[in-house]
């Protein structure tokens, strides 16, 4: 059996399978490139199905890149919101802009040109080239990685950038003539559906009966993959600012900076504390946020002694740890003016995005406050 029959039994078995068991998915159903890099973008960090219903109502409302290069920013969050990373969404509608004004709304299809764009990366340049173009060119993810690792018992660390490169010639080769869309996305959903991370099919695989992790019994230890890092804690107050009189029944929220972690997006008053003991006594707590938020002009009385909610957010490497404080404003018209708050209640509620966290928060509050 020489390597190039080997690739040949690898592809064939693999196309054949796939065209099918292949699932009906949405972006399946387009060859439109830019619904097919809008997938692939909402893809990343995030599970089929949750992307399904985002990815549906994205196109609803974006249905060609110039009507997302055209829409106002928030409204694009808005339609990200809950899916996270949202910095995805911020590139995606820049790179949108580039496309629009540069190439006249179509999307280029040189690799160059595709690879350039704003939170294109190689994974994504390849898959926007083989399924919308049908381009040969390889869309190499940790899926893949792990699929590649497994069949030809790679024992790389796929942690390390130099093994994706490898990866990226070595999927490349394996691309049957002319079937560059239809078997990139027969690794992805080998990866997804037969060869999963802990416990893989083997019996379901389409190509099991070669596969050198098999035979050598090491399919559950493949791919080697090096620990990233824990996601390193920060501790939080926030404060649960309730209204009264002409603002009862809403809460006095903040929009984040344009740029950096949830750019512009809403969210509760916080501050951060430098460590574990510092977020321990609400009256601490209730202190240092009134002396912060005393600074933006928003005067406040924390209840210190009320701890209302708690929450996490996770991001890739930081988990923030909020602890909400219940309080009041001392001048509710004068705060609703200082620049980026807002008293905000549960009817406008859904006109502003929200990071996970806050909206779970506020959600918690108002559902609390409307049955009282
Ligand atoms: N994961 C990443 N890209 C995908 C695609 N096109 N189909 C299914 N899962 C995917």
């Amino acid at each position: 059996m020489t390597a190039t029959d080997d690739k040949r039994y690898f592809g064939e078995g693999l196309l054949r399978w796939y065209r099918k068991v292949r699932r009906d998915l949405p972006w399946r159903r387009s060859r439109d490139p830019y619904h097919i890099w809008v997938s692939e973008i909402m893809l990343q960090q995030t599970r089929v199905d949750t992307v399904i219903p985002y990815f549906n109502r994205f196109v609803d409302r974006f249905p060609t890149l110039r009507h997302l290069a055209e829409a106002p920013e928030d409204d694009v969050l808005k339609h990200w919101e809950g899916l996270g990373y949202y910095s995805r969404a911020r590139n995606l509608q820049a790179a949108a802009r580039e496309v629009a004004e540069r190439y006249g709304g179509e999307v280029p299809r040189s690799k160059a040109e595709v690879s350039a764009l704003k939170g294109v990366g190689p994974y994504t340049t390849g898959a926007i080239l083989s399924i919308a173009y049908d381009q040969p060119e390889p869309a190499v993810d940790g899926n893949v990685m792990r699929v590649l690792s497994r069949y030809f018992c790679l024992e790389d660390d796929i942690a390390r950038p130099a093994t994706r490169i490898g990866m990226e010639g070595l999927a490349q080769s394996l691309i049957p003539e002319g079937q560059a869309a239809d078997f990139n996305q027969a690794l992805m959903e080998l990866g997804a559906m037969v060869c999963t991370p802990k416990s893989p099919s083997c019996p379901e695989c389409p190509v099991g009966e070669r596969c050198e992790g098999r035979l050598q019994g090491k399919e559950r230890e493949l791919p080697v993959k090096t620990k990233a890092k824990k996601a390193r804690p920060v501790f939080r107050w926030a404060a649960l600012i309730e209204g009264s009189g002409a603002f009862a029944g809403k809460v006095l929220v903040r929009q984040r900076p344009e740029t950096g972690l949830l750019a512009q997006m809403w969210e509760l008053p916080h501050i951060e504390v430098p460590d574990e003991d510092a977020w321990i006594r609400p009256e601490e707590g209730a202190a240092l946020l009134e002396a912060a938020l005393a600074e933006d002009g928003v005067l406040v009385k924390a209840a210190s002694g009320e701890v209302v909610g708690e929450a996490q957010h996770i991001f890739t490497h930081l988990v923030w740890k909020i602890k909400v404080l219940g309080a009041s404003a001392l001048e509710e018209q004068y705060v609703a003016d200082r620049t980026g708050y807002r008293w905000v209640g549960p009817e406008e509620f859904e006109n502003y995005a929200w990071p996970n966290v806050f909206r779970k928060l506020l959600t918690e509050y108002f559902l609390l406050t409307l049955r009282r």
